[in-house]
């Protein structure tokens, strides 16, 4: 489905964003596994060594998302190895929350600031630079999808959370701000939608107190009575990247297994 597309991801060594850039190869795509680290815990290789064993086109970039340069550096690596832009995963992300939930008036500034700092600006860091070179690339036939940008929140972006009050400020953001510059793209042909992931089996939530607790507390309040995996946000992402979804841009996608009604 995305054979020939070039696709940087961000957040690639662990959790979701591993799970992405393993289907979005095995489906054809050359990946730039972006990361702060290497690797994920508790894994045997990188993302980039596991794409490199099975025979499939990667390149890993050191990165930290809220760092404009540093952002600038994936855009030009990614075009110095493949020439060009295709899809833009911007899924990096970090939760104090998960392992210590914090009502508003035990939330320090420095938490608010160092979510907001990774969670928002890291977003509008990816979108910017990595729009910048689509609009570059694009073509002049009016009906050509010329780039995607998929964003990565959260349903508590929606919902909210006790104990949750810089994460949930922080994904409510990426959601408005997907829909605002997804209209400031449309006219071009670049695609803009996010994904709303419910409670997903990464490490990020093996960070919380208890995940046992997590997964009794969800089969009594959960439609679906589970975690989400991270290969289903996977596939709501390869949906939104691939041209099965050319009729789609401003959409939040929730993969939250109904919890968002
Ligand atoms: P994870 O903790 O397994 O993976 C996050 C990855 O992002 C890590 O490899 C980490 O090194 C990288 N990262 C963090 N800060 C970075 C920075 N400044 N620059 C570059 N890389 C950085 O987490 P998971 O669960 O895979 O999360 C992926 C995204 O999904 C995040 O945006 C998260 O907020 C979102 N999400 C996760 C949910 C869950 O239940 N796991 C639920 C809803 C949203």
């Amino acid at each position: 489905m995305l054979s020939g597309k070039v696709a940087i991801i961000t957040g690639a060594s662990s959790g979701i964003g591993r799970a992405m850039a393993l289907k979005f190869a095995a489906e054809g795509a050359s990946i730039v596994c972006a990361d702060r680290n290497p690797n994920g815990p508790k894994q045997k290789e990188t993302t980039h060594e596991h794409l490199q064993l099975r025979g499939d086109k990667s390149i890993f970039v050191a990165a930290d998302v809220s760092d404009e340069s540093s952002v600038q550096n994936i855009i030009q690596q990614a075009v110095r190895e493949y020439g060009r832009i295709d899809i833009m995963i911007n899924n990096a992300g970090i939760a104090h929350e998960a392992s210590h939930p914090q009502p508003i008036w035990e939330t320090t500034i420095d938490v608010f600031d160092s979510t907001w700092k990774v969670n928002v600006r890291g977003v509008f860091l990816g979108c910017k630079y990595a729009g910048e070179q689509m609009l570059k690339q694009r073509k002049a036939t009016g009906r050509a999808r010329n780039g995607t940008i998929i964003n990565v929140a959260s349903v508590l972006g929606i919902l909210g959370k006790p104990g949750t009050p810089a994460y949930a400020a922080a994904k409510g953001g990426v959601i408005a701000m997907t829909r605002a510059i997804a209209m400031d793209f449309a006219p071009h042909g670049i695609h803009c939608n996010s994904i709303l992931p419910g409670f997903t089996r990464t490490p990020m939530i093996s960070a919380t107190a208890d995940v046992s607790d997590l997964e009794k507390e969800l089969a009594k309040t959960h439609p679906l009575q589970r975690l989400g995996e991270p290969d289903e946000i996977a596939n709501a992402a390869l949906f939104l990247a691939s041209e099965m979804s050319d009729g789609i841009t401003s959409l939040n996608m929730s993969v939250d297994g109904g919890l968002h009604g």
